[in-house]
């Protein structure tokens, strides 16, 4: 993993210092890279939206360290690393978090109040969650302070989903990004918090509903915002492209020229043969869906930056079958459709 920009590193202790500094760092997640900051800090991750552009109103998710279910201790919950920034932490979470910490599930629980007003927009909950990625756990574990981190993108634009991307774009704003290699889920955490005190799935992602619900049961699913944005992360903007992108299976007519469209396929090439294979790509020939969430941000991004040597004016998107992660890949695009 050894990277020309100097930027990009695997130098931990330099990361380390320069986050106990009030700086920022590229972090590798399984999901996609993270503008890290200390949570706990409100100039550092004043930064964070400075770097991003990103509204004030849509909170961070703070990255905790390796996470064990706690134990009855002498009449009570012994300390464990998540009451320290939570509160009231119903059974069906600590189920979840056992299950599937680290991993790609952030969950959105009454904080405490260390926790700054500006990570949580002032909501009285905080999205939490452990990254499963060796080399951020180990920073995390070397860090006297938890990391609030947003994807490191634009506000609106596509995840990151190698260090490459970050420097792309956040290079001016970080101090640098450890070079933790491609990430291996691809899309970003889902989402799971209480409505009513049911559990409830805010944004779909690199767990999928019917994993979560193989632990806990039934859950609500609730990732169309409305005019009461409970996840900020339901904007439609979100992860989308500069080139615009519209549905198109194949099955209807071509609002422009062939030559002038790319096509985002599922297993299969367009069907239409005056589309060039090389404005293509195929999330995953074996009809994978792991594979392909893996792959999608990434061809988002080959898109746009092919747009202007090939003059492509739309990307067409397929869906992907709405089962399993397919749901999560569908959302990204979705959104990406209404930008
Ligand atoms: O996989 C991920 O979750 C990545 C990696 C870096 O961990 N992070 C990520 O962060 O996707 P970001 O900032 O792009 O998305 C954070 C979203 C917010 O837009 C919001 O929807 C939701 O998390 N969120 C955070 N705190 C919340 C809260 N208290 N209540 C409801 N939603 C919250
Ligand atoms: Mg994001």
């Amino acid at each position: 993993m050894h990277s020309r920009d100097p930027m990009i590193s695997t130098h931990m202790a330099h990361a380390a210092n320069a986050l106990k500094q009030g700086k920022l760092v590229g972090i590798p997640t399984e999901t996609v890279y993270g503008l890290a900051a200390n949570a706990l800090d409100d100039r550092a991750v004043a930064g964070i939206f400075a770097a991003k552009n990103r509204p004030y109103f849509d909170p961070l998710i703070v990255h905790l360290p390796w996470f064990t279910a706690p134990t009855m201790h002498f009449g009570g919950w012994c300390d464990d690393v998540l009451h320290r920034y939570v509160m009231d932490v119903p059974p069906w979470a600590y189920a979840l978090a056992a299950q599937f910490w680290p991993g790609p599930l952030t969950l959105v629980l009454p904080r405490r109040a260390c926790i700054p007003d500006l990570v949580t927009s002032g909501l009285p909950t905080v999205g939490v969650r452990v990254p499963n990625h060796p080399m951020t756990l180990a920073l995390l574990a070397q860090l006297p302070f938890p990391l609030a981190a947003p994807s490191a993108n634009p506000f609106g634009y596509v995840s990151p989903t190698t260090p490459a991307h970050v420097a792309e774009q956040l290079a001016q704003h970080v101090d640098t990004i450890l070079d933790g290699g491609p990430c291996i889920v691809g899309i970003e955490s889902t989402i799971v918090g209480a409505e009513e005190g049911v559990p409830t799935i805010f944004r779909t992602g690199g767990l999928s509903q019917e994993d979560i619900e193989s632990v806990i049961g039934p859950v609500q699913v609730r990732v169309h915002a409305g005019s009461n944005l409970v996840s900020p992360g339901q904007c439609d903007s979100h992860y989308a492209p500069r080139i615009p992108m519209t549905w198109n299976d194949g099955t209807t007519t071509l609002p422009i020229a062939p030559q002038q469209c790319a096509a985002l396929r599922f297993s299969t090439w367009h069907p239409d043969p005056a589309i060039p294979r090389e404005q293509q790509m195929i999330l995953s020939a074996t009809g994978d869906l792991h594979e392909a969430a893996r792959n999608v941000f990434a061809a988002l991004r080959a898109f746009d930056a092919m747009g202007t040597s090939h003059s492509i004016a739309l990307i067409l998107a397929e869906r992907c079958p709405d089962t399993g992660l397919g749901r999560a890949i569908n959302d990204r695009l979705e959104r990406a459709c209404r930008r």
